[in-house]
C-alpha cells in the first residue's frame, strides 16, 4: 500500500484504522472502540481499554526476547562517558525505582515534575512514573526557578525528581539551588524530592524533603506495571503560549502508545532491534516522544546523547556517534545543521566516518529552510525529511511518511498530511481559502489518537487558544498554504510565539519580565530572523519619564531578569531604548510592521497606524544593533 491507500483507509474508516493500529500494542483489557466522542467538541481515545506504558515500553519487549537488547545508549561527549542499558536493566531499575516512589506515597494519578538533564536516569524517571500510573511533568533544564515554579504551581506534583546539576559546554548548570528557588517561590509544595547526585557536582540535601536516588531505593519491593484507562494521562509538558503562563499540554495514555508506535516504521522506517536517534532534549516534545517513549515502546534502541552539534568536541560529533552506535533514523532540528554548516561548509567531517547505516535525516521543531536541507542532503546522500508537529499533536501530522513510501520532495514544505489530519487555510472569518492562498492552519475534530484531550487545568483555555476561533476545527496557531498537489507550507505563526534554534518561546512572557524593571514604562518583544538560531528576541524598553541612567546599563539589567526569570533558553541578550512605541489608534502595538522592519523586509504602512513617524525611530534603533539594513 503507498501513501494514497493508506490515507484513504483512514478517511474512509477512522475508527477501524485506529482500531487496526492498537492491535500492535499489549493492552491489559483491550479497548471495544477508538474515539470516544461523548463530550464533543471535546474528544477521548481508547477510553474503555486498559493499558500500561512503561509494560510496552519496557517490560514486554524482555518478554518477547529482547530482553539483552541495548533499550538506552548514552552518549556523553561532555562527560566522556559511553554507556549501554539493556531492556531487562532497564526493567529492573525502572520496578525499584517505581517501588520506591510508591513507598513515598506516589500513586495512580500524582503528578512528578521531572528536572533532569540528557542522562538515562532522566528517562528511567519517566518510565517510573508511568509504571504506577503517576503524570510526569518534565521541565526542561534551560528553564530557571521561577518557570519551574509556575509548573509547580499548575501540576502540583508530590514529588519532584531532580539530577545535583546538569552539563553545558564550559559550564555546570547547578540544578539544585534552581529548584531550591523554585520550591521557595511556588504556592504548593512537594512533599518530598529525589536528587540523582551526578560525580560532576553533589548537592547539598534538604533535611525532611531531599531524598537521595540511590539510598531511597535501598531494600524496596520493585513496582509491577499499574493499568490505567487509555484516557488516562501519561504526562503534561508545558509549553509557551500567548502569556508568561505556560500551557500544560496533556497527553492520554492510550493514544500516545498506538500513535508513536505507529509513527516509528511508517514515518521513520525502522524495524525492531533498530538503533533510532533524535539529538534534542527530553525537555521537550521531541525529547519525550523519539528519545523516550516512541523507540523504546517499538522496541527500538535509543540514543541518550549529552553534548551540542559543534563543539563537543567538534562539528564531527553527529557523524561519528551515528557511525558508531550504527544509527539507522536520525532525528534532530534544521539548527544543528546550521550550525555545523558554519564550522564545516565543505561536510570534511562527514568524509571521517562510515555512515553507511544512515537510512534518512528527519528535521522539524521549526521551518527548514532549503539551503539547510540542501546542504545536509549533498553531504550526507540520504534523504532529508522535513516534518511538522507541535507539542500539542506529539507527532508528525504532516510528513513524508518514508516507511509506507517516500514521496516527490518539495523542499520547503514537510510534505503531505498524515492520517487523522486534512489540513486546511481559512481567512480570519473561517472561510476556506483556495490552494495557494496564505491563512491560518487549521485540521477537522477530532483530532487523532496521541495527541492533547485538553489543557492541565484549563479547560476554558484549551476551547479559547484552539477550537473557539474556528469552530469544529483544531487551530494550530501556524500561519501557512497547502497547494494544488497537497503539500502544506508553513509561513509563520499567528501568535507571539517565536521559535529560537528550535525552541518555541513566548515573546509576551519576556514582556511581562521586562515590564517588572523599575525604569520600564512600557516595553515589546519581537522575533528577528538569525541566520543560526532562526530567530532572536529583541527588546524595545520605553522608559519612565525622568529617568536618565545609561541605557546600556538598563538594557544589561533587563537581560540578567530574563535570564533569572525564565532562563539561559530564552537567548535574550539584544534590547533597544526607544521613545515610543508603534501603535495602532486603539493602542496595540504593531509588532508585526516591526519584525518587518527588523527583517529588512518590505512592509504595508498600517491604515491603523497612530504615527507613521515612529516605525523610522525603530528602524534607526534596530541599526544600532545590526538589523534592519
Ligand atoms: N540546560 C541549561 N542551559 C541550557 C540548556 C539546558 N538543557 N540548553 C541550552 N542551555 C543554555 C545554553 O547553554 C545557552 O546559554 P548561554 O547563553 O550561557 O550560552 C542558552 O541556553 C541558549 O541555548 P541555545 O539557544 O541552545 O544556544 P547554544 O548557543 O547553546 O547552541 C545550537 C546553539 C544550535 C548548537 C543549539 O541550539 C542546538 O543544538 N540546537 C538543537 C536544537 C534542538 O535540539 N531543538 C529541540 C527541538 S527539536
Ligand atoms: P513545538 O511545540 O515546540 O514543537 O513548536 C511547534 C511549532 O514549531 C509549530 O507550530 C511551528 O511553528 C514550528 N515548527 C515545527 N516544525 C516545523 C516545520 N517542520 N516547519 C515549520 N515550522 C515548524
Amino acid at each position: 500500500m503507498g501513501y494514497s491507500d493508506v490515507y484513504a483507509s483512514w478517511q474512509k474508516d477512522p475508527e477501524a484504522f485506529w482500531m487496526q493500529a492498537a492491535e500492535a500494542i499489549d493492552w491489559d483489557r483491550k479497548p471495544t472502540r477508538a474515539l470516544d466522542d461523548s463530550n464533543a467538541p471535546l474528544y477521548e481515545w481508547f477510553t474503555d481499554g486498559m493499558v500500561n506504558t512503561c509494560w510496552n515500553a519496557v517490560d514486554r519487549h524482555v518478554e518477547q526476547g529482547r530482553g539483552e537488547q541495548a533499550a538506552i545508549i548514552y552518549d556523553s561527549p561532555i562527560t566522556h562517558t559511553k554507556r549501554e542499558i539493556s531492556f531487562v536493566e532497564l526493567r529492573n531499575r525502572v520496578a525499584t525505582l517505581a517501588g520506591a516512589l510508591r513507598a513515598k506515597g506516589v500513586e495512580k494519578g500524582d503528578r512528578v515534575i521531572i528536572y533532569m538533564p540528557m542522562i538515562p536516569e532522566t528517562l528511567e524517571a519517566m518510565l517510573a512514573c508511568a509504571r504506577i500510573g503517576a503524570v510526569h511533568s518534565v521541565v526542561f533544564g534551560g528553564f530557571a526557578s521561577n518557570e519551574l515554579a509556575v509548573r509547580i504551581d499548575d501540576c502540583t506534583p508530590k514529588a519532584i525528581i531532580a539530577a545535583s546539576c546538569g552539563l553545558e559546554p564550559g559550564r555546570v548548570v547547578h540544578y539544585k539551588p534552581l529548584l531550591d528557588g523554585a520550591i521557595d517561590l511556588a504556592t504548593h509544595k512537594p512533599d518530598f524530592c529525589v536528587i540523582f547526585q551526578r560525580e560532576q557536582e553533589v548537592a547539598e540535601l534538604t533535611p525532611g524533603r531531599d531524598v537521595n536516588w540511590h539510598g531511597f531505593q535501598y531494600g524496596v519491593e520493585p513496582a509491577e506495571c499499574v493499568p490505567v484507562e487509555g484516557s488516562h494521562p501519561a504526562y503534561i509538558l508545558y509549553t509557551s503560549g500567548t502569556t508568561g503562563q505556560p500551557k500544560g499540554v496533556v497527553r492520554a495514555t492510550g493514544g500516545h502508545l498506538v500513535a508513536l508506535n505507529w509513527t516509528m516504521k511508517n514515518h521513520y522506517n525502522v524495524d525492531p532491534g533498530d538503533v533510532f536517534w533524535a539529538a534534542s532534549d527530553v525537555g521537550w516534545v521531541v525529547g519525550h516522544s523519539y528519545i523516550c517513549y516512541g523507540p523504546l515502546i517499538h522496541g527500538n534502541t535509543t540514543v541518550v546523547f549529552e553534548g551540542k552539534p559543534v563543539g563537543t568536541p567538534d562539528a564531527g560529533t553527529f557523524w561519528r556517534v551515528i557511525s558508531e552506535h550504527k544509527v539507522r533514523s536520525f532525528f534532530t532540528a534544521p539548527t544543528a545543521f546550521r550550525a555545523i554548516k558554519r564550522e564545516d561548509p565543505k561536510g570534511e567531517y562527514v568524509k571521517k566516518y562510515d555512515l553507511s547505516c544512515l537510512r534518512a535525516l528527519y528535521l522539524a521543531g521549526e521551518r527548514g529552510d532549503p539551503d539547510t536541507i540542501n546542504w545536509a542532503k549533498n553531504i550526507l546522500g540520504v534523504p532529508v525529511i522535513d516534518h511538522w508537529w507541535q507539542t500539542e499533536l506529539g507527532y508528525p501530522a504532516v510528513g513524508n511518511p518514508m516507511g509506507i513510501e517516500l514521496l516527490p520532495v518539495k523542499v520547503g514544505s514537510p510534505s503531505v498530511a498524515m492520517p487523522g489530519y486534512d489540513f486546511k487555510v481559512l481567512d480570519d472569518e473561517g472561510k476556506e481559502l483556495p490552494a495557494g492562498e496564505l491563512g491560518a492552519l487549521v485540521t477537522p475534530l477530532p483530532l487523532p489518537p496521541g495527541t492533547f484531550p485538553t489543557l492541565w487545568n484549563a479547560e476554558a483555555r484549551f476551547r479559547k487558544s484552539y477550537l473557539d476561533h474556528f469552530p469544529g476545527y483544531y487551530e494550530t496557531g501556524d500561519a501557512g498554504m497547502v497547494d494544488e498537489d497537497g503539500y502544506v507550507w508553513i509561513m509563520a505563526r499567528t501568535d507571539d510565539v517565536i521559535n529560537v534554534a528550535g525552541h518555541r518561546l513566548s515573546t509576551g512572557g519576556m514582556e511581562e519580565v521586562l515590564a517588572n524593571h523599575p525604569d520600564v514604562a512600557e516595553c515589546a518583544v519581537i522575533g528577528v530572523k538569525d541566520d543560526l538560531k532562526g530567530q532572536l528576541p529583541v527588546g524595545f524598553l520605553c522608559l519612565t519619564t525622568g529617568v536618565n541612567r545609561p541605557h546600556d546599563e538598563i538594557v544589561k539589567e533587563v537581560v540578567t531578569m530574563v535570564r533569572d526569570a525564565i532562563g539561559p533558553v530564552a537567548a535574550f541578550k539584544l534590547a533597544v531604548v526607544v521613545d515610543r512605541l508603534p501603535k495602532t489608534r486603539s493602542g496595540k502595538i504593531l509588532r508585526a510592521t516591526m519584525v518587518k522592519i527588523a527583517d529588512s523586509e518590505d512592509y504595508k504602512l498600517p491604515a491603523t497606524i497612530d504615527d507613521p513617524a515612529i516605525l523610522d525611530e525603530i528602524k534607526v534603533a534596530l541599526q544600532g544593533i545590526g538589523y534592519a539594513k
